[in-house]
């Protein structure tokens, strides 16, 4: 977790050399002005802000001389109103070009413990840069975040901003680290390691352990690689569990798309092909921190899907864990055929709900971009995600499983085929369909267990620069609308 110290101050810290107070700039009729602030700007009244660089637009800064040796860094709210959404954002953006600083203020406007909390989360996001998974974490910049504000923050929300945004920054990093270090049994060593003083209980199956347990398609994707797959399983059982949530995380530690070959460019940035497995790995472990009263088992699906004299082939029959068979027809279409083993095993402990989430196709990126991620499934568990997403303000929309694309992966030798061939219509969607089919049935019931399924191939990574709390390279996307949905279900 990261180590900067966090606090909510109702005065100004002391200022002094290597100390930024970031304080609004909003719009008005006559111009720009400062928004609401604590800290004396005195100083700042003879100066004429405009010509000094200072806007209202989003992310903008500028830096002038403050008290004391102090620095105020005039950031623009680029909106008429702050809501958590923008501070979150706001404080990232800030924290980032503020890092060489050692301590930063925030005294900007807070009508609620959210509000503050949400500024804190965001700095911790802001303050990200890479360091490989494998190394020791490096020192954190600034030593010091500070939210100025009246309102009062419990200590239970600040260590909830903290848990968050430190799990987020480490699925980042597991996700930027090369795929010539990050491979299966390298991942699941250092979950081994990671949680090893926790609670939580790590199950690792090697290939020997994935062939006795029938998991054909973690076998089938790995087999062409030299560095054999993994499953690895996260339990966490707290003794007043009031559910139990199953996550399944897609964690191929590099896509090459096997004898289907990718194409030179397309296959650039495929180690962010496991950041649903990481993802899920640092949900559990985020929720196993907050002590939430809800079970959670994670399954991470961990291949590296490489060409080989022992890869898949095209026309290969499968044998997925629930018994059915898949015809592959596509061996670039690998992470439904690793998620296939993750929901059946997922719904044997039939549990309360089940979310997947994988950067599962390159449809869900033409059709949503790569700010919004797809969510689909049954309509409870949809709707969970949908409220938790929102209520963690990130961005996801709803798509559907047309029941009609399930005849174009009718397959004459096999339960069903793992793409369409010669077809790229609703790509995302007949991915979801083809999953829904390794979701187990209510008992009971009989009626489909609650699933939701997150395709983050859009999201997963961004290519373009930072903006807000979104660094260039891993997002690490969704972590925090997993957690949030759990922290429903705790209740
Ligand atoms: N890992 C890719 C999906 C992907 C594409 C993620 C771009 C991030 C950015 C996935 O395994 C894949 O290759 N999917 C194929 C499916 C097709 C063969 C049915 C795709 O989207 O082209
Ligand atoms: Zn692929
Ligand atoms: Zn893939």
């Amino acid at each position: 977790m990261t180590n900067i110290k966090l606090s909510v101050s109702k005065k100004i810290p002391s200022l002094r050399p290597g100390v930024a107070v970031v304080i609004g700039v909003q719009k008005t009729s006559k111009g720009i002005e400062l928004a609401e602030h604590t800290v004396s700007t005195e100083s700042l009244n003879h100066l004429d802000l405009k010509a000094l660089g200072v806007t209202w637009t989003a992310e903008s800064i500028a830096r002038i001389p403050g008290p004391e040796g102090s620095v105020f860094a005039l950031v623009g709210l680029g909106a008429e109103e702050l809501d958590e959404d923008i501070l979150r954002e706001l404080a990232a953006a800030a924290t980032r070009s503020l890092g060489d600083f050692d301590e930063i203020i925030f005294d900007l406007p807070t009508e609620d413990e959210r509000d503050a909390v949400c500024a804190l989360e965001g700095a911790i996001l802001g303050t990200y840069r890479y360091h490989s998974a494998f190394d020791k974490p490096a020192k954190a910049k600034p030593k010091s975040v500070v939210v100025v504000s009246q309102v009062a923050v419990s200590a239970t929300a600040i260590t909830r901003a903290r848990v968050m945004a430190t799990s987020v920054n480490r699925v980042r990093d597991l996700v930027n680290t090369p795929p010539n270090l990050m491979f299966p049994k390298s991942l699941a060593d250092l979950v081994s390691a990671d949680l090893k003083d926790t609670d939580l209980k790590v199950t690792v199956l090697d290939e020997k352990e994935l062939k006795a347990g029938n998991f054909g398609g973690i076998l089938a994707v790995g087999q062409g690689s030299s560095r054999p797959p993994r499953m690895v399983k996260i339990e966490y059982s707290p003794k007043k569990a009031k559910s139990h949530l199953a996550l399944v995380g897609k964690g191929i530690t590099f896509d090459t798309g096997g004898l289907s070959l990718k194409p030179p460019a397309s296959m650039v940035g495929m180690k962010y092909d496991m950041t649903g497995a990481a993802t899920v790995f640092q949900a559990v472990s985020a929720i196993a921190k907050l002590g939430l009263a809800v079970k959670v088992t994670a399954f991470m699906c961990v291949a590296e899907n490489m060409p080989s004299g022992s890869a898949t082939r095209p026309n290969d029959v499968i044998t997925i864990r629930n018994g059915k068979t898949v015809e592959v027809l596509n061996t670039d279409a690998e992470g439904r055929l690793v998620l296939a083993d993750g929901l059946s095993a997922a719904s044997e402990l039939e549990p309360d709900m089940i979310i997947d989430i994988a950067t599962l196709t390159g449809a869900a990126r033409v059709a949503l971009g790569d700010r919004y991620s797809a969510v689909m499934g049954t309509a409870d568990a949809v709707s969970a995600v949908e409220a938790a997403a929102f209520d963690a303000g990130e961005l996801v929309w709803h798509m559907p499983l047309p029941s009609e694309l399930r005849s174009r992966l009718d397959s004459d030798v096999a339960d069903i085929a793992n793409a369409k061939i010669g077809s790229t219509a609703g790509g995302m969607l007949l991915a979801g369909v083809f999953l829904r089919e390794f979701v187990g049935t209510d008992k009971s019931s009989a009626k489909q267990q609650s699933w939701a399924h997150l395709d983050i191939a859009g999201t997963a990574n961004n290519e373009g620069s930072a903006y807000g709390y979104t660094p260039k390279g891993a997002t690490g996307v969704a972590l925090r609308t997993l957690v949030t949905v759990a922290e429903g279900m705790s209740r």
